[in-house]
């Protein structure tokens, strides 16, 4: 075990006001007479899981209310303080320089786990994270329509081939602050025409959130607007045909982005606090899927995160759907089959005025492919450097 420390020790490392031993802890609480204990138990509403509240050994003896704490501290979750954003700031940038790393690093050929191993790797050699905040999502071709994919079922395990897309969606974590990013680029470095027209309406949409996002604005609308770009953007590549409004009416964003547009970020990937007493969940088909139906208020951080995915069965769905196909050209959009998707992911806080953009990584069409060229000319990446010291 080490040197056990002293309670000085961390009452200074935890910067709090007073420490005990646990199994003091009876002893000290009477000597106190409290009127109440205040304890720990409630839902997540994102993951619907209970915290269990703590006990210990002669708990019995004191009035416990075990209600009042949670919706409290769940509300001081959701408002950052300036040192969790300087910690967000920070599990951001060493992540959008993972991500970059990665993207040095593809090559055709390799696996999707050499790249999830890269990204892991710098977060840890070079930011001291020992952990990722979620299970890293690396899927190249059709796997990048899989929402979730890399799970244990589906580990990363495709060979990147010329022509495929990648969506690599991986946070860092420090201090069990998460991060959350995606991050999609052509294998080879060189977006097709098909790639660019998905890839380019999947950033307008985030864009346009971007510019909309300030104290006031619910969290809905943003995703209504994200959607509608998206939806305007394929009618222009000839996927979809008609009018914007009756397609939205139709529910046709969830056809192509079946997941919410972002979530609240901070200790929880998905953070607690997205349905407080009186925010419903909005029982439509996108709209549904929302982790927050909030107003927006300064100091919250979130994701932003549109998509358009090429999901087969989401697809035959709409086809066989009269109210659905009528806006489909199925010629069109039979070239997209296998497609996989593109999904743009980024954290963000808001500020007074608008939000402060967190992630730091080539967004455009030609950033994307400038970087990429860059780095084949250069030759080795951060890892490989790393891994040709350690041999
Ligand atoms: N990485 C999970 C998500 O984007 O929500
Ligand atoms: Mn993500
Ligand atoms: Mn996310």
């Amino acid at each position: 075990m080490g040197k056990i420390h002293p309670p000085e020790y961390f009452k200074q490392k935890y910067a709090v006001d007073e420490v005990q031993y646990t199994c003091d802890i009876a002893k000290v609480l009477s000597a106190k007479s409290p009127s109440v204990l205040l304890t720990l138990r409630g839902v997540n509403t994102d993951s619907g899981s209970v915290c269990r509240e703590a006990s210990f050994e002669g708990i019995s003896q004191f009035s416990v209310n075990n209600t009042l704490l949670h919706p409290e501290i769940v509300e001081c979750r959701v408002f950052k303080t300036d040192m969790e954003l300087e910690v967000l700031r920070y599990t951001n940038r060493i992540s959008s320089e993972a991500h970059k790393e990665v993207m040095k690093a593809a090559r055709i050929g390799m696996k999707e786990y050499e790249l999830e191993s890269v990204f892991l790797n710098y977060c840890y050699a070079r930011g001291g994270m020992r952990h990722s905040s979620y299970t890293c999502i690396c899927g190249s071709g059709d796997n990048s329509s899989v929402l979730h994919y890399g799970h244990a079922g589906a580990p990363n395990d495709k060979t990147l081939v010329d022509g495929d897309m990648c969506l690599f969606d991986m946070g860092g974590e420090y201090y069990c602050y998460g991060s959350d990013i995606t991050c999609s680029f052509p294998a080879n470095g060189k977006f097709t025409a098909d790639q660019r027209a998905i890839y380019e309406a999947v950033l307008k949409s985030s864009r346009a959130v971007m510019n909309a996002v300030k104290p006031g604005v619910l969290w809905p609308d943003m995703h209504r607007l994200a959607e509608r770009v998206i939806l305007e953007e394929l009618t222009k590549t000839g996927i979809l045909k008609g009018n914007v409004e009756d397609m939205i009416k139709a529910h046709m964003g969830a056809v192509f982005m079946p997941h919410g547009l972002g979530h609240f970020l901070g200790i929880d990937v998905h953070d607690v606090g997205g349905y407080p007493e009186g925010v419903d969940r909005i029982d439509l088909p996108g709209l549904k899927s929302l982790r927050t139906a909030r107003a927006l208020q300064e100091r919250m951080v979130l994701t932003i995160e549109p998509g358009v995915y090429f999901i087969d069965h989401v697809l035959d769905q709409a086809l066989a759907n009269p109210a659905q196909s009528c806006f489909i050209n199925s010629q069109v959009l039979q070239r997209f089959r296998g497609f996989g998707g593109v999904r743009i992911e980024d954290d963000i806080a808001v500020t007074a005025n608008g939000m402060e953009l967190l992630t730091c990584v080539p967004r455009t069409v030609d950033e994307i492919e400038a970087f990429m060229a860059e780095a084949k000319d250069q030759g080795k990446t951060f890892s490989q450097v790393v891994l040709s010291q350690q041999l």
